[in-house]
């Protein structure tokens, strides 16, 4: 399949291959920034109604494409899809982020947990991810992704966002078995839930692990990195996925870099509180990295915005194997000029440094 695509170069520097010039994506490339964005999630009602319609899901994620000379699309959806799905109930209240009518509390609601039917309740997200692959056409290659069973046990225990979710945490020093559980059946849906994405043709998978960077050095390695593991070697034994690069990226684990290397991933994604250099000395090759540039530059003078890019790349060197992204998502109060500003630097510089 990659040989039909026009514009393969975040799948070659996924492989570590030589590039013409540096791939740039960026998370939530498809959102609240754009008035294109607003204007059609106001047609379908709400976020999820979005979310669960095909063709609206569609648009809004070609909608970035069309304004930005952008190497990857990012399907639209969300990572609580899947425990909106293992019924608890998601909603997002305007202004305050996720929220689950009926968090998991308790041993017993664990163990009620099993694995989403990927053609029930996902089906949407399947038939999202077909549908976008036939409108690209092979313009870039289509990212499925999920969360980590981690950031998901995260929400679904403490039932909504936080800053350091205590509850979630509570439950790890606790009741460290229940805890297992319900990360092994997450890991378990995860997997199903990205080969499912795979089946249905995307070209690469990410795995959001937002809130492992909460963790201490220790609990990191049994909570989260244990089950992000536990994901890719089942998506590397799995007819569908098997082929498919995955990147992990775990926020605020820049010390747990060459571990996350090790798990067999293809990338990692890496923040801000990390310099590019020493991400890559301590991956020591075994892994393409993506990122890194501070969301909050999208703020900046377009000079600004130009030179701390350029600062990112020089970071990285002229090697193979880096993605330029932020170092999270993109902010609903970025002008959508600086965009283009971002994406056009990074293309013109790749080919400078490249050039020598
Ligand atoms: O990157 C993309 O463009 C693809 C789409 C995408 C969304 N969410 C769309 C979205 C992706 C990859 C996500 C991942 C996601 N969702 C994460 C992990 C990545 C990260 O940012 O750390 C997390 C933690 C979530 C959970 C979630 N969903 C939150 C915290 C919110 C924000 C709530 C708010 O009101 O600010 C969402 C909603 C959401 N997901 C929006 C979008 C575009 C905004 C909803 C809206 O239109 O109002």
């Amino acid at each position: 399949m990659t040989a039909s695509l026009n514009n393969d170069r975040f799948l070659r520097a996924l492989r570590r291959e030589p590039v013409d010039t540096t791939p740039v994506w960026l998370m939530r490339q498809a959102g609240r920034y754009l008035p294109e964005y607003r204007a059609t999630r106001e047609r379908a009602g709400s976020f999820m109604a979005l979310a669960q319609n095909p063709e609206l899901a569609c648009e809004v994620t070609l909608q970035p494409l069309q304004r930005f000379e952008l190497d990857a699309a990012i399907l639209f959806s969300d990572i609580l899809t899947i425990p909106d799905a293992m019924g608890l109930g998601l909603s997002f209240a305007q202004g305050e982020g996720p929220q689950f009518a009926r968090p998991v509390r308790s041993a017993a609601a664990v163990d009620r947990l099993g694995v989403p039917d990927m053609d029930g309740e996902l089906r949407y997200v399947m038939d999202a991810v077909r549908v976008i692959r036939r409108e690209l056409d092979g313009r870039v290659p289509l990212i499925g992704f999920s969360g980590s069973p981690w950031t998901l046990a995260c929400y679904m225990v403490e039932g909504r966002g936080s800053r350091d979710f205590a509850a979630p945490k509570s439950l790890c020093w606790n009741e460290p078995a229940v805890a297992h559980r319900l990360l092994d059946t997450l890991a378990r849906s995860v997997a199903a839930y990205l080969s499912a994405q795979a089946a249905a043709g995307a070209q690469a998978l990410m795995v959001f692990d937002t809130w492992g960077g909460l963790l201490a050095p220790a609990s990191f390695r049994e909570f989260s990195l244990r089950y992000m593991q536990q994901v890719v070697e089942a998506l590397k034994s799995d007819t569908h996925a098997r082929e498919l690069p995955v990147i992990l990226f775990s926020k605020g684990a820049g010390q747990h870099l060459s571990a996350l290397a090790d798990t067999g991933c293809a990338a990692l994604g890496v923040d801000w509180t990390i310099d590019l250099d020493d991400a890559r000395r301590a991956v020591d090759g075994k892994v393409a990295l993506q990122g890194n540039l501070d969301p909050a530059v999208m703020r900046a003078a377009p000079e600004v915005i130009r030179r701390e890019a350029r600062a990112v790349m020089d970071s990285f060197g002229n090697h193979p194997g880096h993605i330029f992204n932020l170092g999270h998502g993109i902010t609903p109060e970025v002008d959508p000029e600086n965009v283009k500003v971002l994406v056009d630097e990074v293309h013109a510089y790749g080919r400078k440094l490249r050039a020598g």
